[in-house]
């Protein structure tokens, strides 16, 4: 019997029906960046998890990304994302979750809760204890080889002249049945864990876009690592999710891609316009 998520499991959905009750209205974007958006029901969220967490776990730590930082040295951390896809999700794109892990120690992934309340679907994983979708167990994908992969990334916000991923995104959509670009890093997670992506890469995450769903992928069979191979950890920003029947050939790809070999070249848009009649 789970330690955490019986109590865990009810929070993520009111959270999620808090969010649905301002979906779809006219809802007032600020900026936290040049294209890093927030909204009010970010902060309702968070305000809400932080004090359900505080009342059933007085003793354990919080950092969340609207800005709660409390008792950031405790053995047991929670890592909360009120609102995962918040650029969706202010654009009335429905693809956005709420994602909340604990974490303790030296950043060992313990528990892991992911909810689309678009969907009504509720991720969850304890260390050892198996992955679940909605209470049923959860399986990664069966795909061996890349060329029959359905693939999924993002792009940052922050400093995103400065990104090569669209190398990337060009290169393995070449190499792949195709890759998705849906807005939700932890629902992108969520969607390797559940066999609905093969593999998923991202650049420059923060800890709680990823905690929860590393340790959902990893319970449901998944493997998560940097781009290098080297074991993913908290603080890692680069992530990269698979199956784990095709870590390897992606970690390959990743290496040839940032060496520059066998790349295909990204076709010219003047070379296009000059040929068309
Ligand atoms: C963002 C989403 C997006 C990813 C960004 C994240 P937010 O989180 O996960 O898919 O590309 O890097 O910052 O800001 O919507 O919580
Ligand atoms: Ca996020
Ligand atoms: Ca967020």
């Amino acid at each position: 019997m789970s330690r955490y998520l019986p109590d865990l499991e009810p929070i993520a959905r009111e959270a999620g029906a808090l969010l649905m009750s301002y979906f779809d209205q006219h809802i007032k974007i600020e900026y936290k960046g040049d294209v890093d958006l927030v909204t009010a029901a970010d902060r309702a969220s968070e305000k809400l998890i932080v004090e359900r967490l505080q009342d059933k776990w007085p003793q354990h730590g919080i950092v969340g990304e609207e800005g709660t930082r409390s008792d950031t040295g405790a053995e047991y951390r929670w890592f909360v994302d009120p609102l995962d896809g918040t650029t969706n999700f202010a654009h009335g794109y429905p693809v956005f979750c709420i994602s909340i892990a604990l974490t303790r120690q030296d950043d060992q992934l313990e528990v892991g809760v992911l909810y689309d309340p678009t969907r009504d679907e509720l991720f969850s994983a304890e260390r050892g204890a198996g992955a679940t979708l909605n209470g049923k167990p959860m399986h990664v994908s069966k795909i061996t080889r890349l060329a029959e992969s359905i693939l999924g990334t993002g792009f940052p916000s922050h400093k995103r002249h400065k990104n090569p991923n669209i190398h990337f995104y060009q290169q393995l959509t070449l190499r792949s049945h195709g890759v998705r670009r849906a807005g939700s890093a932890a629902l992108d997670l969520a969607n390797v864990a559940a066999g609905r992506y093969d593999g998923f890469w991202e650049f420059n995450l923060n800890p709680w876009d990823t905690a929860a769903g590393v340790l959902i992928v990893q319970e449901a069979g998944g493997t998560v690592t940097r781009f290098d191979g080297a074991p993913f950890r908290l603080d890692s920003r680069e992530v990269l999710a698979s199956n784990s029947l095709i870590h390897e050939v992606l970690l390959e790809n990743f290496r040839e891609i940032f060496a520059g070999r066998g790349l295909e070249p990204l076709p010219s848009p003047v070379e296009y316009a000059k040929s068309r009649t």
